[in-house]
């Protein structure tokens, strides 16, 4: 496995391949939205020591963090059209391509690392698979846990929904998120990934939400200082794989490629539970972070958010998709609308 800190202009690499006389592993691309550390990279990382090590060094996986090969969105695009074999990226910047994933971002529908876990790993996650395979042509191998996504900005605490009046919150380009943030009364601005750190530092926007680890793998602290200890949503971070590749691996390969994904999964929830406690810690007593409690348990950002729950049946395949959801959760059905 290696890390790419940048890309190989396209002549050099070419020249390495046509003079090497001999056979060479297949070497497989894995984009990384984030930079390296943090969940992404740790599903990737074990992801590919697991394929290299179990391939005989049939297979090498090369990773490129930071979003080297484009914006998490258009990695979608390119792993369907067989341009690039992996990717690892937040589950918000699959919906557009495939909208029934938009159960796992539904506000408050995952409230821990269990949740996100039953809803990942069940029959649940196997309609999904196949579902982005269908729209998508993405295969979901593994899944990434990042923790809740908490909210971040510059100007000052935000405690309730009131308090955002004024701040230019970022937000994935994604609907559900978007109408969130509407249902708190502030119109968000929807820019990709890879453009929010600049974004932040420059000024164009104030605030954005993502997980504890997210915020330290990306360093928003050195350009936030207000964190609201938020979970209005999971931050769930899959590893897909260009379908067409998928299908073009002899089926020994295929196994070891969803073992791999196993293992990596199983990583990544372990990781998140040992690691993230200490980065929060981190991000204060180092960072100069300041951490507000939602105020009143966080009931008024539920009440408003959940209100948008049934704008949003129709593309997660109807109601009783998210009643399916909330049943495997041991929760109760959604009210009727
Ligand atoms: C986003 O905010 O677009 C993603 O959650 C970021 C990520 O992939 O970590």
């Amino acid at each position: 496995m290696r890390i790419q800190k940048h890309l190989l202009p396209m002549a050099v690499s070419a020249v390495t391949l046509a003079v090497s006389g001999h056979a060479m592993a297949d070497t497989w691309k894995m984009a990384l939205g984030d930079a390296a550390g943090g969940t992404q990279y740790e599903l990737g990382k074990t992801f590919a020591e697991f394929v290299e090590e179990k391939s005989g060094g049939e297979v090498t996986i090369d990773l490129f963090p930071n979003g080297q090969l484009g914006s998490e969105q258009d990695t979608v695009n390119n792993a369907s059209m067989g341009i690039l074999d992996l990717s690892v990226l937040a589950i918000n910047n699959i919906t557009p391509f495939s909208p029934t994933v938009g159960v796992l971002t539904l506000p408050y529908v995952i409230q821990s690392p269990e949740d996100a876990k039953t809803l990942t790993q069940g029959e649940i996650a196997e309609e999904l698979t196949q579902n982005t395979i269908r729209d998508a042509g993405v295969r979901i191998l593994g899944w990434a846990y990042s923790g809740c996504r908490r909210l971040t900005n510059s100007a000052r605490p935000v405690a309730s929904p009131e308090d955002l009046d004024g701040l230019n919150i970022r937000v994935p380009k994604n609907e559900i998120m978007i109408a969130s943030y509407q249902s708190w009364g502030v119109n968000p601005a929807p820019l990709a990934w890879s453009e929010t750190f600049t974004a932040l530092q420059q000024g164009v926007v104030d605030g954005q939400d993502n997980p504890y680890i997210t915020i330290d793998t990306m360093k928003f602290y050195e350009v936030q200082e207000h964190v609201t200890d938020s979970c209005y949503v999971f931050s769930l971070q899959p590893l897909i794989i260009s379908e067409g590749k998928f299908q073009s691996l002899s089926p020994e390969m295929q196994e070891l490629v969803l073992e791999a994904g196993e293992e990596a999964t199983d990583h990544s929830y372990d990781f998140l539970l040992e690691s993230e406690e200490a980065i929060k810690k981190r991000l204060v007593e180092e960072h100069g972070m300041q951490i507000t409690q939602p105020a009143n348990d966080e009931q008024q950002w539920i009440e408003m958010a959940t209100g948008i729950w049934p704008d949003f049946y129709d593309s997660i395949g109807g109601k009783e998709k998210l009643d399916q959801a909330l049943e495997a959760l041991g929760r109760d059905p959604a009210p009727q609308s």
